[in-house]
């Protein structure tokens, strides 16, 4: 038993029939209780690790380890897995209470009616969907259809628990609702689960840890906030955060980073976060919109084109260098559209990445 490793996916490979490599090479693992987050853009293969996972697809090559032992050649009702598809694909002619009760019913470990129908309401009472019971699942809102394909998914106890964009059918206020909720519930079971979304604030709010796909390739594994702090690359740095990072192309030469209008020393910045050294070249110049802010004797100069109110918080946008570009300031600031403004970057938070999208700084 390795409750660290509860969930090992080793050198995992998927290439389609088409000769399409939707998984490339893909290790990581999942500790027993926790509940990660597979993040990344439409099309980067999350469904594809979920449905090897689950047992529905086999991999082209690696191995898939659940408690330290290799589920590969186990069959997918063997696995102990509770899967919540991204359609839940509920039984329209069964109500609520018989769709929940439906894994009990079947198969080689079904049990007597009373049995399972007690099993399967203590899981509606759980999920707070009692008093749907008799209802059909056309009858039921997004979100109340959600509940019951988690209920039914939890059912039969399993060990594991997969759900592929569980939020996504819902609307913008049921989502944020219903996304703490499944988090008290599956902290509350105490299950392993593995948490499928596109959605980069839904995994960081409720991600214990979020693995970030892109092209079937893993970007970065990680906590939350190593995402912003400490991005991989180019590409996890634009991925992640809201209002999104902003990009500047600057040239780095005989020791100064140059902008189209502003100038660095490189002697300036945090000698500690170079990841290498820095040769001379071109670079993208990232800092996050909270990380730029007005100031007196700033490094960049602008005109203000717009001021987006967001909660507490003001966008200013401003374009340099052709770029569109924001700065996140709070929500006195008394900066309008049509101002000229300075903002100075904290040299400690800015990235520089190369044309290929390494990290360097
Ligand atoms: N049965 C299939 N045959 C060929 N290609 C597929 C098949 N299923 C998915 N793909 C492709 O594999 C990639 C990953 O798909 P998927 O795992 O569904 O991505 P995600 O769930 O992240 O949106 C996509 O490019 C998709 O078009
Ligand atoms: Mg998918």
């Amino acid at each position: 038993m390795n409750d660290e490793k509860f969930v090992e996916v080793k050198n995992l490979k998927k290439v389609y029939d088409n000769g399409h490599e939707a998984i490339k090479d893909v290790s990581f693992s999942v500790k027993k209780g926790d509940l990660v987050c597979l993040l990344g853009p439409s099309g980067c293969g999350k469904t594809t690790i979920l449905n090897m996972l689950a047992g529905l697809l086999n991999p082209s090559s690696g191995d898939i380890l659940f408690d330290g032992k290799s589920v590969v050649n186990v069959a997918p009702k063997d696995r102990q897995i509770g899967y919540v598809f991204q359609n839940y694909a509920l039984y329209p002619h069964m109500t609520v209470l018989q769709n929940v009760m439906f894994p009990l019913t079947v198969g080689k470990q079904k049990m007597p009616k009373d049995e399972a129908r007690k099993i399967a309401e203590k899981y509606m009472a759980t999920t707070q969907i009692t008093e749907l019971a008799d209802q059909k699942p056309g009858n039921l809102s997004g979100g109340q259809q959600q509940r019951v394909a988690i209920a039914r998914a939890l059912v039969q106890q399993p060990k594991i628990l997969l759900m592929d964009e569980p939020l996504s059918n819902l609307d913008a206020r049921l989502r944020l609702k219903i996304r703490e909720e499944i988090r008290a519930l599956v902290k509350n079971v105490g299950i392993t689960t593995l948490f499928v979304t596109h959605d980069q604030e839904e995994a960081l709010s409720i991600g214990d840890k979020i693995i970030l796909f892109n092209n079937g390739v893993i970007q970065q594994d990680d906590l939350g906030q190593n995402f912003y702090l400490e991005p991989n690359n180019y590409f996890v740095a634009n991925f992640v955060g809201n209002p999104v990072i902003d990009n500047f192309k600057v040239t780095v030469k005989d020791g100064k980073v140059t902008g189209s209008d502003f100038e660095l020393n490189v002697a300036d910045l945090d000698q500690n976060r170079f990841k290498r050294e820095l040769t001379d070249g071109e670079y993208t110049l990232s800092v996050r919109p909270e990380n730029i802010l007005p100031a007196p004797e700033g490094h960049v100069s602008a005109k203000v084109d717009d001021v987006e109110l967001i909660g507490r918080e003001r966008i200013l946008k401003f374009t340099h260098d052709g770029v569109q570009a924001r700065s996140l300031v709070n929500l006195e600031v008394p900066i309008k559209a049509g101002d000229n403004i300075n903002l100075k970057m904290r040299l400690d938070r800015v990235f520089l990445f190369t044309k290929e999208g390494e990290r360097v700084y």
